[in-house]
């Protein structure tokens, strides 16, 4: 029997661990607090921990699970930003769910943006309560605009076609630009100044922390309308509404917010909102906030289960190998030895 501490568990969560779970001989502790410092303990007599975005997974944290001898973290997120991959080196292994619904979250970038630039937000609230007038409601035409795209991935591939579906001309920026994509790839400074919408599909890293700075906006066309289903540190959230204020940006949709992890995923309605900026940028009328819920759909939380369980599974039974893996050595190209099935540790 594999016993895994399940943190941050919600109720969307369980049903489909407990599916595949119960396939194998996996028994989850699922835990509605945050992994962290102070709730770490609570994995002892654990094998594995499973943790997600808002989990904090820092050498701290490593260290006493390391202590109490806790042999896997399993992410079942893509992003792992929130784990020190490098504390956990020749420690514990890290696993992650590469790709789970790459489609629910290029969806829910188109269905921000639909949503913000045709007003659906505001027309759904007007005639509910039978106001029927269109004033302040005029968008714009999606057919023949430039879109920017940053991050040419799993995600940012599928909203590209859905964009192109839309007749937009696409420009992409990439670190590693997808030969043969026929996609049109620009330096940032000329997507920033060429593009109408801005859609970040990049990982979080030390490079790409506030890539959209006051600089960055500065370069963008009047009128822009910027879209984060990515990371919310991708954007300097104060220089976005300094922006706002400046009517320099036309809108903004995030899914993702720099500060989320104490706000996003609870029911806060009863709580006065102590972030400041949040709460300026939610007053907006050309913002719009999900709360990380583009990864939503039946078919995400399905093949996170499958493939977090699999991961799990296959560490154990395989003496901690798993294709899934996360090697902090494996960014470093020119340095990786792929020493052992394609992974350097
Ligand atoms: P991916 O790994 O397939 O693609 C990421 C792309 O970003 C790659 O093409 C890579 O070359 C590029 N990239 C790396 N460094 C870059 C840089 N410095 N500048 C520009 N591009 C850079 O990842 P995928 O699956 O497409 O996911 C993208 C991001 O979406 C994830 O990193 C994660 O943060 C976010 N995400 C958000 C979810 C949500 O619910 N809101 C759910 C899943 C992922």
């Amino acid at each position: 029997m594999i016993k895994v501490a399940f943190f941050d568990a919600k109720a969307y969560d369980r049903p489909s661990f407990e599916h595949y779970g119960s396939m194998h001989d996996l028994q989850f502790r699922f835990l509605e607090t945050k992994l962290n410092e102070d709730t770490v303990e609570l994995a002892r007599d654990c094998d594995a921990v499973c943790v997600f975005v808002n989990d904090t997974v820092n050498a701290a944290v490593i260290d006493k699970l390391y202590s109490m001898g806790v042999k896997l973290i399993a992410l079942r997120s893509a992003g792992y930003n929130n784990v020190d991959v490098q504390a956990a080196f020749g420690k514990i292994h890290v696993v992650h769910v590469p790709a789970y619904s790459p489609y629910a979250v290029a969806e829910h970038t188109m269905a921000l943006l639909l949503t913000s630039v045709r007003r659906i937000h505001k027309a759904y609230n007007r005639t509910r309560e039978f106001n029927f007038s269109l004033n302040g409601l005029t968008g714009f035409d999606f057919h023949g605009k430039t879109v920017g795209v940053i991050g040419t991935g799993k995600i940012g591939r599928i909203f590209i076609d859905i964009c192109r579906g839309f007749g937009m001309k696409v420009i992409a920026y990439d670190r590693f630009p997808a030969r043969d994509s026929g996609i049109e790839y620009v330096t940032l400074d000329e997507l920033f100044s060429r593009s109408d919408v801005i859609s970040l599909h990049c990982p979080l890293t030390d490079e790409t922390r506030h890539m959209i700075d006051a600089a960055a906006i500065e370069k963008m066309k009047k009128g822009v309308v910027i879209v984060n289903t990515s990371r919310g540190a991708l954007i300097d959230a104060e220089a976005l509404l300094e922006g706002i204020k400046a009517r320099k940006i036309g809108a903004a949709c995030l899914d993702v917010y720099e500060e989320e992890a104490d706000i996003f995923f609870e029911d806060r309605s009863g709580h006065i909102l102590n972030d400041e900026l949040l709460a300026r940028l939610i007053s907006m009328p050309n913002v719009i906030v999900t709360s990380h819920q583009a990864f939503l759909t039946e078919e995400a939380l399905n093949n996170i289960a499958e493939t977090t369980v699999g991961n799990i599974v296959s560490c154990f039974e395989h003496d901690g190998i798993c294709d899934n893996e996360l090697c902090y050595r494996c960014g470093d190209i020119e340095h990786c030895k792929k020493e052992r099935k394609e992974k350097c540790f």
